[in-house]
């Protein structure tokens, strides 16, 4: 079954699976801003590029950590050498209760103690809801034990109101003076400016222009694939632009997290089975994922960020805002 959130700007689609956002459509150009799988038994069975889902409770790369001096070995669902959004069994994979409101809707789930490695059970839910030209996303959880949590919405966009067309002719602004880099493993493991570099998108420039610079990071990811680290504004801080000059869409991200991570689709290939029955390749949707910094407790620059306990609600906020013009 498919959720509709509708109003005179925009509709859009939700599965409980997931919780996954399967179409977000402008209504004024009949586009629909989110690339996504043919059939809803895809996004159950084989979801290889995590589409369209809410991933946690750690989103991104981890490794073994600590907490308050004890150690954790997370569930290692890549190569038995780290774990990737969320590990084997993640948010994205979980079945969600559904409620719905005039112009909301609220996913609710829950994790054991200790499951994929982490400790402390945990009950969340993520509400999704129109405000005019804005989806806004609200993310709630509330932990039994001090534990780690960075939940984000991995979906994929293409703006050209043609996924045949790449996302390299896009445009991106990103409000951040670092990234992190990322090791032969993609681990983050520490910060670096993106002053004279590729990844520099302080000002507005296509992402095909560089992402095949001859730069070290960007030849270990097979392109952009960055966490960047926002630079803050107060509570909630513009994060990103993205623009079709095909369309003239505009998708506008505001956040009150730390870290976007810059995904530009580098790996989607064939076997994802996108609707409309098109090819899926390199290049064809981005992520923008507002989250966490992945990998907290192994960086120490930011050991103390993602951690939530009993007392500590979690409630990070995103907003996507579209524009046509
Ligand atoms: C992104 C991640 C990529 C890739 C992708 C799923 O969030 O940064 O490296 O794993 O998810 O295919």
């Amino acid at each position: 079954m498919t959720y509709i959130l509708k109003n005179e700007h925009l509709e859009a689609h939700f599965i409980s699976f997931g919780a996954c956002i399967v179409k977000l459509i402008d209504l004024k150009t009949g586009i629909n801003i989110i690339v996504g799988h043919e059939d809803m038994e895809t996004y159950r069975k084989n979801n290889p590029g995590y589409m369209n889902a809410i991933i946690g409770r750690h989103s991104g790369r981890i490794t073994d950590f600590y907490l308050d001096g004890k150690r954790h070995e997370v569930a290692k669902n890549i190569n038995g050498i780290y774990q990737l959004h969320g590990g084997f069994k993640g948010f994205n994979a979980k079945e969600y209760s559904v409620e719905v409101g005039e112009d909301w809707i609220k996913f609710s789930a829950s994790a054991e103690d200790g499951e994929e490695g982490f400790p402390g059970a945990v009950a969340f839910s993520v509400t999704y809801r129109l405000r005019g030209r804005e989806l806004h996303l609200l993310y709630e959880a509330e932990p039994t034990k001090k534990t780690i949590l960075s939940l984000t919405n991995h979906a994929y966009f293409n703006l050209n109101g043609d996924p045949e067309k790449s996302i390299l002719n896009h445009e991106l602004f990103l409000n951040a003076d670092r990234y992190l880099m990322l090791d032969e493993n993609f681990i983050p493991y520490g910060a670096a400016l993106v002053e004279n570099t590729p990844l520099d998108f302080r000002k507005m420039k296509p992402i095909g222009q560089d992402i095949n610079a001859n730069f070290e990071q960007l030849k270990i990811a097979g392109g952009f694939d960055h966490p960047y680290l926002v630079n803050r504004a107060g509570e909630m801080s513009h994060v990103a632009t993205l623009r079709s000059p095909l369309t003239g869409l505009s998708l506008e991200v505001h956040s009150t997290e730390d870290v976007v991570v810059f995904y530009a689709g580098n790996m989607i290939n064939e076997d994802y089975r996108i609707a409309g029955g098109i090819r899926g390749y390199k290049n064809m949707a981005l992520c923008l994922e507002t989250q966490g910094v992945p990998n907290s407790p192994n960086i120490p620059e930011f050991a103390d960020r993602n951690l939530y306990g009993p007392n500590e609600k979690y409630t990070p906020k995103t907003v996507w805002k579209l524009a046509d013009n």
